[in-house]
């Protein structure tokens, strides 16, 4: 029987987890397969972190929280954004969230009916995707070519927008593509929302600490006069290392703010009390090591472009920032694998690099750019230049013959 939501038929698993199950199947088959598939910093988690964690569990923090937050974390969080994102807000004006994810799944079904149109720039991270297809939203994709820079083009994003469109997704630094937004970009597409009044928008800032490139700004902070339409989002998952601990938030609208935290205590009771502490220590503690960790990501950023220049019929991007690469690979479609596998597209290269290559990267469909495929740099060196070694194997053994 399958008397299911229609919303469950929608919905489909994120690409980028079906890739590393698929990784870790093989490697417990005994194959030496190298991950590349999810973005999750190697790096540990701070012990000044863990030891916060460890303080408060013992302190008895062991409660129920508050669904929008314990008010020290808010607190904490507000000063956060004076600090980084040049926004003054009150501890009242920021939500908590399991993750990232979670406050881009508040915001979305706050405000999404089905037939909504939502603005997606792609490349774009597949939790998009994933989350507007719940909601039964359109999503109107507006493609930020390599050739461009992987740029957002503000003719483009104005052509995008109709009476129906509800809500445009940014994402800079970008996960897939490293883009970084530069100010006049930013300006640009304050410009254009300013003639659109009816369009909210989500800035996911969760790379912020992550340019190399260039600098980062908020969106909020460079137009101000739209910030009663636009939440800001980032947490501790990248920039802290702490995927495990499911901690993000945002801060934006009262109006839309008290909406998604409405959908957050209709899934959830709160987020871990425990994570919030650690979150504090994060946010509050020195800050020395997002610079010292941006150099490791840098390092390894261009010792993946360079491992890859030596691969024929791929072309890699210098990413401007996060921790991907999401290099072109149309040299090798039409060609054929050692193993006799014809690459028609990404999805076709992806499989073959994991079942022939042994390294698992996600195909750029998922991402809504064909033609690419992404590999997570947020591993150790050695693990990449061997990753980069068996690519460069890889394109050499492809061949044109037909078969
Ligand atoms: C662009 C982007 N936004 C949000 C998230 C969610 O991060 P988390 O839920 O771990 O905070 C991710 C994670 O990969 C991401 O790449």
């Amino acid at each position: 029987m399958n008397n299911f939501a229609q919303r469950i038929t929608r919905t489909r698993p994120a690409a980028t987890f079906a890739m590393a199950a698929r990784a870790r199947a093989l490697r417990e088959a005994g194959q030496s397969v190298i991950s590349l598939a999810i973005g999750e910093p190697d790096l540990p988690t701070p012990d000044h972190v863990i030891e916060a964690a460890h303080a408060a569990a013992q302190a008895g923090q062991t409660k129920y929280p508050p669904v929008t937050g314990t008010p020290a974390l808010r607190a904490a969080v507000a000063r956060k954004f004076a600090r980084d994102q040049g926004l003054g807000v009150a501890p009242e004006d920021v939500l908590i969230g399991n993750g990232g994810k979670q406050i881009i799944f508040d915001a979305v079904m706050a405000l999404i009916e089905a037939g909504d149109e939502v603005i997606i720039p792609t490349p774009c991270w597949a939790g998009y995707l994933q989350v507007v297809d719940f909601a039964g939203g359109v999503p109107i994709f507006v493609p930020c070519p390599a050739a461009s820079g992987f740029q957002l083009d503000a003719n483009a994003l104005a052509a995008a927008i109709t009476p129906r469109s509800k809500l445009l997704l940014l994402n800079f630094p970008n996960n897939p593509s490293g883009a970084v937004a530069n100010i006049d970009m930013l300006h640009d597409i304050a410009a254009i929302l300013r003639k659109a009044p009816h369009v909210r928008v989500i800035a996911d800032d969760i790379y912020e600490h992550l340019v190399f490139e260039g600098a980062y700004h908020a969106l909020a902070a460079i137009a101000p006069d739209l910030a009663d339409r636009i939440v800001t989002l980032s947490g501790v998952s990248k920039s802290y290392a702490m995927t495990g601990w499911r901690l993000g938030f945002a801060t934006g609208p009262r109006d839309w703010l008290r909406a998604m935290a409405l959908v957050q205590g209709t899934a959830t009771a709160g987020v871990s009390t425990i994570s919030q502490a650690a979150a504090i220590a994060a946010l509050d503690g020195p800050q020395d090591l997002l610079a010292e960790r941006r150099a490791i990501y840098r390092r390894r950023r261009d010792l993946v472009v360079t491992g890859l220049a030596g691969a024929t019929g791929v072309d890699c991007p210098v990413p401007q920032g996060a921790f991907y690469a999401f290099p072109a690979i149309t040299g090798w479609l039409g060609r054929r694998s050692a193993a006799g596998r014809l690459l028609v597209n990404d999805d076709d290269v992806a499989e073959a690099l994991l079942d022939e290559a042994l390294v698992a990267t996600v195909p750029g469909s998922a991402f809504g750019m064909t033609g690419h495929i992404r590999l997570s740099t947020a591993t150790a060196d050695a693990v990449l230049e061997e990753a980069c070694q068996r690519i460069v194997a890889f394109s050499a053994s492809l061949s044109d013959e037909a078969q």
